[in-house]
């Protein structure tokens, strides 16, 4: 946990940016996984930890913005409870190393609510993506299920958008804290990527990296040899001399702050000519990216940069032809690169995904483009300091995406189909890293994992 007076300044920065009305921010329950008491493995939600720090199932919490009240909800524990469990703290000792001095049990939300309610009270809560979580709103406020996500407050949305966007020193901190693990993660599954090995004992054993230091992955591991499949969780295929095979994991810290990182390593520790072509290319990309990271810059600009990057090599290799300005302008990069550049990182791997994408990556005058590839770009705004994103472009060979395009006929002018089908089987490259907007640039987090060609087969041949 941070300290007492962190949680303390982070809601009063709430109270500053929202002056009416009653916050109810639920945290997450224990969830079922095939039967009551066998639970998956608990996770709280982002922006309770944000602002009350509590990492406990079955609380919930209220902030009055008009008299300043602040709430914890939620019950002590029971001897049962402690037979099964070990001791636990008091919700109200919890609750006072956040800064809170009123407890209620949880039972009294519903009255809490109802009061709130019939005084004719606004009330702010954020979209819930939990089905326990849909389900306790739609009994406290009466609002159908199939209508909470639009009924949420954007104004306490738009709040903790702002707030949570601009990482401090001590997150900062901690999410440089747990690059370690990530490096660990990504050289172990370098190192093992060899002929005969399965993919699932290389994403095994990098989950279990994450396990032993005492986090968890910030997301399902992404690691196969049919790496065009952006994100495949098949880890069943064995690996053969010359398979290129894709690894995007990260570990989420103690705290709950994210690493995300891929890397490619060639089966059997070199790359071949043909591997070396694209892989050279979609490396362009991720440095010139990062290179062009500093505040003010839209991030769908860099976007394009690397988009322009990916076109331009392909051209050279004979893949795409014609005039590659134009070619990105009408989006037929989007064949070979069809997702973005990359997202906000933070408590969530994907930064406050349940708030809303427009909102935390694109924001106010800003339209999400519909155009196939950049319509997937998460984060499109202007940068700004203390902003924590990826940068991951890729060129990937979807079988099934060429021969639609092929047999449609589209972007005949700038695809040279006879030359893309010749990479059938290639799979993809992507590469990427977490990087924090500064005040006059960028910083990559974390100690270097080996990017270049040089530097992942020295890596792969120790
Ligand atoms: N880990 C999925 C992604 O890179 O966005
Ligand atoms: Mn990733
Ligand atoms: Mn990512």
């Amino acid at each position: 946990m941070f300290s007492t007076e962190l949680y303390i300044q982070r809601r009063n920065e709430l109270k500053k940016n929202i002056h009416t009305g009653i916050a109810l921010f639920l945290g997450n329950t224990d969830t079922p996984m095939n039967y009551p008491g066998n639970t998956y493995h608990f996770r709280q939600d982002s922006s309770f930890l944000y602002f009350f720090g509590l990492d406990l199932p079955g609380l919930a919490a209220a902030i009055d913005f008009e008299s300043g009240q602040e709430i914890i909800f939620g019950n002590d524990v029971d001897i049962d409870d402690i037979i099964w469990m070990g001791p636990q703290e008091s919700i109200r000792n919890e609750a006072s190393k956040v800064g809170i001095g009123e407890t209620m049990p949880y039972n009294s939300l519903n009255d809490f609510i109802s009061k709130a309610l019939q005084q004719k009270r606004m009330l702010h809560f954020l979209p819930p993506y939990r089905g326990e979580n849909k389900i306790t709103l739609n009994q406290l406020t009466g609002i159908p299920v199939a209508e909470l996500k639009s009924k949420a407050s954007v104004e306490l949305i738009k709040a903790v958008v702002k707030l949570r966007s601009i990482k401090d020193k001590y997150e900062i901190a901690e999410i440089e804290s747990f690059m370690d693990v990530a490096y660990l993660m990504h050289t172990t599954a370098m190192k093992m990527a060899k002929p005969g090995v399965y993919e699932r004992e290389i994403a095994g054993a990098i989950e279990g990296i994450a396990l032993a230091h005492g986090g968890v992955v910030s997301f399902p591991v992404i690691l196969s040899k049919r790496g065009e499949t952006l994100h495949n969780h098949n880890h069943g295929n064995l690996l053969k001399h010359g398979d290129l095979v894709l690894i995007d994991a990260g570990a989420e810290s103690p705290l709950h702050y994210a690493t995300d990182h891929t890397r490619v390593a060639p089966v059997g520790g070199k790359f071949s000519q043909q591997q070396k072509g694209i892989y050279e290319i979609v490396l362009k990309a991720n440095m010139d990216a990062i290179k062009a990271i500093r505040p003010g810059i839209p991030y769908k600009t860099i976007h394009l940069l690397a988009a322009k990057v990916i076109a331009d090599g392909l051209k050279d290799l004979g893949i795409m032809k014609g005039n590659m300005e134009e070619a990105v302008a009408m989006g037929a990069h989007a064949m070979f690169f069809p997702h973005g550049l990359g997202h906000m990182m933070g408590l969530d791997v994907h930064d406050m995904e349940d708030l809303g994408e427009n909102y935390v990556g694109y924001g106010d005058g800003l339209s999400r483009s519909d155009q196939f590839g950049t319509a997937y770009l998460r984060l499109a705004r202007e940068l700004q300091p203390g902003f924590v994103l990826t940068v991951e472009p890729g060129i990937y060979f979807i079988p099934e995406l060429i021969h639609q395009w092929k047999d449609e006929g589209k972007f005949k002018d700038f695809i040279n189909y006879e030359k893309a089908i010749e990479y059938i089987g290639f799979g993809g490259v992507r590469i990427e890293d977490d990087v924090l907007v500064t005040d006059d640039g960028y910083k990559v987090f974390g100690k270097p994992i080996p990017k270049t060609i040089a530097e992942v087969e020295e890596l792969m041949n120790l």
